[in-house]
């Protein structure tokens, strides 16, 4: 079996380590939010990272309110300017802790005296010893070149970090569960291995979600991308309508995660458009009735709370895009002209 699928089906425990592990940074960390009345938060953060700060942007705002940027990290490094970063909590996320823009980032507001956070698997990374605090995966070595368990951990510390921010038990309980909920989406397994055959010849397709699931709608394009080298595109599913809608024509593949919840509404009256262009939809949901729609249907377990949900969804389409490559005959641990690490400055 190829590395990156020992290491999809890792993250249960992976995540178990996690849950806990890192309790004296988030407390330190979430004092600090509050004396220093944080009134922004920035994320500077590339490739997979960057889509784990996509979802911390999402749950920052919805359970804190305060408001989440993405930092163009060129500002600082090409064009040498700095961003007020005074006020801020600064966040850089990379897993192998050597992002070398994104540290810039964190070593401008560091001199501006905003509270800095690294996450990384790596504890004695550049990354990790500039930031002021640092959130440590402890994934164990990630050896496939596509990341997998060290983007739900980056995913689900930074979870952590937003559910003692903003009080919620609820939150913290959910996320004790998310563990066992992954393993019992990894039972998809044997229907993923079956419906890839399908898709063997596919060339390009889309992905859709709405809300926090658009960060995971950008997370499987990139997985598609890098280990089968279709041309997969990412839309949240209220862009797609502005444009790109037209580039839908029969048979067109259409990945859609439709979960219960409040982007629900949206995505399946997307999905009716989509039918009724005759797009050959999969559809990823804990909805089997929405299932019925597509030609494919991966099911996800039942979440009270969307903010949960895209641990599982990304499960699904880590395994979708691994099995897919192994079906075109490709290599999904060494994808052609990449490295395990890329620095871009
Ligand atoms: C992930 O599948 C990709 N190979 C790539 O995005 C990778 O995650 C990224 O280059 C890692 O950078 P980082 O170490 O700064 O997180």
């Amino acid at each position: 079996m190829t590395k990156m699928w020992n290491e999809i089906m890792e993250q249960p425990q992976v995540l178990g380590k996690c849950m806990g592990k890192n309790k004296n940074a988030i407390d330190g960390i979430t004092e600090e939010i509050k004396r220093n009345g944080i009134s922004s938060v920035v994320i500077a953060a590339r490739g997979t990272s960057d889509h784990a700060a996509v979802y911390a942007k999402y749950i920052i705002e919805i359970l804190t309110g305060v408001p989440v940027s993405l930092a163009a990290p060129s500002v600082f490094t090409m064009y040498g300017k700095e961003v007020c970063l005074k006020n801020s909590l600064v966040i850089g996320i990379s897993q192998s802790g050597k992002a070398a823009d994104a540290i810039e980032v964190i070593t401008s507001a560091n001199r501006q005296g905003a509270l800095t956070v690294s996450v990384t698997n790596f504890p004695d990374s550049p990354m990790a010893v500039e930031a002021k605090y640092h959130l440590f995966c402890d994934c164990g070595i990630e050896k496939s070149v596509a990341a997998t368990k060290t983007f739900t951990a980056q995913m689900y510390l930074i979870a952590q970090l937003v559910a003692k921010w903003s009080g919620n038990e609820e939150l913290l309980d959910e996320l004790s569960r998310v563990p066992e909920n992954m393993t019992e989406t990894f039972k998809e397994e044997k229907s993923v291995m079956e419906r890839v055959e399908r898709y063997r010849f596919m060339k390009e397709c889309f992905v859709l979600a709405r809300g926090v699931n658009y960060s995971i709608a950008m997370e499987s394009a990139l997985k598609i991308q890098e280990t089968t080298y279709v041309r997969a595109k990412a839309y949240a599913t209220s862009d797609f309508y502005h444009g790109p809608f037209a580039m839908i024509e029969k048979d067109m593949p259409v990945l859609v995660f439709a979960p219960d919840g409040p982007s629900l509404k949206d995505v399946e009256e997307m999905m009716k458009r989509l039918v009724e262009r005759e797009a050959e939809l999969i559809v990823i949901s804990n909805k089997p009735e929405l299932g019925r729609m597509g030609s494919s249907f991966f099911r996800i377990p039942k979440s009270d709370n969307d903010l949960i949900t895209p641990f599982y969804n990304v499960a699904v389409a880590q395994m979708f895009a691994c099995r897919l490559a192994l079906t075109k005959g490709l290599n999904p641990d060494s994808p052609r002209g990449l490295n395990k690490v890329t620095i871009t400055r």
